[in-house]
């Protein structure tokens, strides 16, 4: 099994997408094994994007990401990394293909509302940037356990 770090940006919180998002996501199977609701520190959407720094839009990329609360997740799944950014479609929401979310609910690179890791080593370090071992769950669904 797999571990992604996943996050809805600024616009789809603004925009009212959480839901639907998550919905596509948990429907597929994967686990969320940790969640956070908070506005990103400077500093830290600096060093979450550090690979960036120097190029065109890494400053309105940070201001962007810095400008109201983003919704972060450790997600759990087979080949999930891969999967998860197929299921998000191309960088640039133009090129998107209908049916992934950035096809679906995105139009402009600068405003693409999720981010996903894009290999292990990013995934490991992302999830470690912003996410604690005790934040993160262990758990396994029950189907006998629901009703006492
Ligand atoms: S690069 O140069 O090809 O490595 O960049 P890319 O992988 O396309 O994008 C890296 C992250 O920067 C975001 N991005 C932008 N944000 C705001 N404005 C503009 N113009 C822009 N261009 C790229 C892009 O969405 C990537 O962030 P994540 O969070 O991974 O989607």
């Amino acid at each position: 099994m797999e571990r992604t770090f996943i996050m809805l940006k600024p616009d789809a919180i603004q925009r009212g997408l959480m839901s639907d998002i998550l919905k596509r996501i948990e429907s597929k199977g994967y686990k969320l094994l940790a969640m956070k609701f908070l506005r990103i520190p400077r500093e830290q959407a600096e060093r979450h994007y550090a690979e960036h720094k120097g190029k065109p839009f890494f400053e309105g990329l940070i201001e962007y990401m810095t400008s109201g609360p983003v919704l972060m997740m450790v997600w759990e799944g087979e080949n999930i990394i891969a999967s998860m950014r197929t299921m998000m479609g191309k960088t640039n929401p133009n090129e998107a293909a209908p049916g992934t979310i950035r096809g679906d609910y995105a139009q402009q690179t600068g405003r693409n509302i999720i981010h996903g890791s894009d290999s292990p080593e990013s995934a490991k370090r992302e999830i470690e940037l912003f996410f604690n071992d005790y934040e993160i769950q262990s758990w396994e669904p029950s189907v006998s356990k629901w009703l006492c």
